[in-house]
């Protein structure tokens, strides 16, 4: 036990974090380029809000949640995923009274009690975007294009955005009805967690992985061929600003999404190289969310990608990266005098931002330079007594095997002009 992480969790370090740095550099940069702002709401919210928010019939709420009562016996869930928060924050900090639309991004821990596999984790990481204030068409383009413009930015190309409208309430209302019509001949050919659906949220079951169900709905009617002639619209623009914006998708009927609060517009961009979990994002419109929540009716768009899916897509292309420790210099010494001139050296260099290192283990010459080398160090010099009785060090340029002699007060100047 003390020495197994939980199931389902994972240690970021390494390698692996280079990527996971990357894609938070790319994240920032492309947020920026959208004039999307961060936010940072708790990991733990009243779970209420998730039950709510995330919608009582989905797996999330009803078997995946990590909820416990606190010591003041309140009910507390650690947030499955990013957007019930936002919304919470959205109406509490009246966000609504600034200039609208609202858009606001996020990377977060979220935690689901799931069954974990490639791709699947217990604890996992959501990079999300949320646009609140405008029902219009172009709000859903943006923020697909922000997703598009991500994943092009981190080099992801075997991905494919899949999009489908499910209507607005009413074109909801009546899909429910003709697919439940449909399925009533079948009815005893549900699974149980279908049948369960089939009273609560029959949509649901389009998205339902056994078999025999899966059969079933093979001439199931769609909800995409249903939408009153306002939703179709709506979903037409969308359509034209993708291909405006050169954004390839394919329509897809059947993504319906695994969170109830969704209306119209639905996406998610798949991956066919990362195994059985291969949705990197998902989201879409949700303008009920938000009056759900307390609030006056407020429109909203948005999407989350899971960040381990995006590393697990580029690994699928450029392979695993490597762990490249890199140093730009070890300054390394040998007696009691050239230690103090040593750490005041080190200090100095990294004070203008360039990286040093030191022994810290009491090596000697030999074990110094093999340290030095094992760490990607650009460049190397010992310091000893006769380095300082002559004020003079020898500096070598690992990958070239060059050595410059230099004052040991002209270190400093040699390394900024040397590393970039
Ligand atoms: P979601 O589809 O539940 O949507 O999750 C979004 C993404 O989080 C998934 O596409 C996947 O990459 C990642 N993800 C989900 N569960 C796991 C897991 N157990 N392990 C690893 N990665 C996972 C949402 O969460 C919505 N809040 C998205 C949204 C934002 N819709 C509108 N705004």
């Amino acid at each position: 036990m003390l020495t197994n992480a939980p199931r389902g969790t994972k240690d970021i370090y390494g390698s692996y974090m280079n990527d996971w740095k990357k894609v938070e550099e790319s994240v920032n940069k492309i947020c920026t380029s959208f004039g999307f702002n961060e936010i940072r709401t708790p990991i733990f919210e009243h779970t209420e809000l998730f039950a709510r928010g995330v919608g009582e019939t989905t797996d999330i709420v009803q078997k995946e949640m990590y909820s416990f009562m606190d010591k003041g016996d309140r009910n507390i869930t650690l947030k499955p995923e990013g957007t019930a928060g936002v919304v919470r924050a959205y109406l509490e900090r009246k966000m609504y009274a600034d200039a609208q639309p609202t858009k606001l991004f996020y990377l977060t821990p979220a935690f689901r009690y799931e069954r974990p596999q490639a791709g699947r984790y217990r604890q996992f990481h959501q990079f999300g975007v949320e646009l609140f204030g405008s029902d219009k068409p172009s709000a859903d383009a943006e923020v697909i294009a922000l997703a598009a413009n991500l994943l092009n930015d981190l080099g992801i190309t075997n991905v494919k955005l899949h999009v489908n409208s499910l209507g607005g309430p009413e074109c909801r209302k009546k899909y429910n009805n003709v697919l439940k019509e449909f399925l009533s001949k079948h009815i005893d050919e549900l699974c149980p967690t279908c049948l369960e659906r089939y009273e609560k949220n029959p949509l649901r079951i389009l998205d339902c992985k056994n078999e025999k169900c899966q059969a079933l709905l093979k001439d199931a009617p769609l909800a995409v061929d249903t939408l009153d002639s306002e939703c179709k619209e709506h979903f037409e623009e969308l359509l034209r600003l993708l291909d405006a914006m050169e954004i390839e998708y394919v329509v897809d009927p059947w993504i319906v999404r695994g969170l109830d609060y969704y209306t119209r517009t639905v996406f998610e961009f798949i991956s066919n190289d990362i195994g059985a979990q291969g949705t990197v994002c998902g989201g879409g419109r949700y303008d009920k969310l938000v009056e759900e929540c307390g609030g006056s009716p407020t429109p909203a768009v948005g999407f989350a990608a899971g960040i381990e899916r995006l590393i697990m897509t580029i690994e699928a292309i450029n392979g695993a990266s490597q762990h490249e420790p890199k140093r730009d210099i070890y300054l390394g010494y040998v007696g009691e005098n050239a230690k103090k001139t040593t750490f005041a050296l080190i200090n100095e260099l990294r004070r203008n931002n360039i990286s040093a290192e030191t022994d810290l283990m009491s090596r000697s010459v030999k074990a110094q330079m093999k340290y030095a080398n094992k760490i990607g160090a650009k460049y190397s010099a010992i310091i000893g007594d006769n380095e300082l009785e002559e004020n003079s060090i020898r500096i070598k340029n690992m990958e070239t095997r060059e050595q410059t002699d230099l004052s040991i007060q002209e270190i400093v100047k040699f390394m900024k002009d040397n590393i970039k």
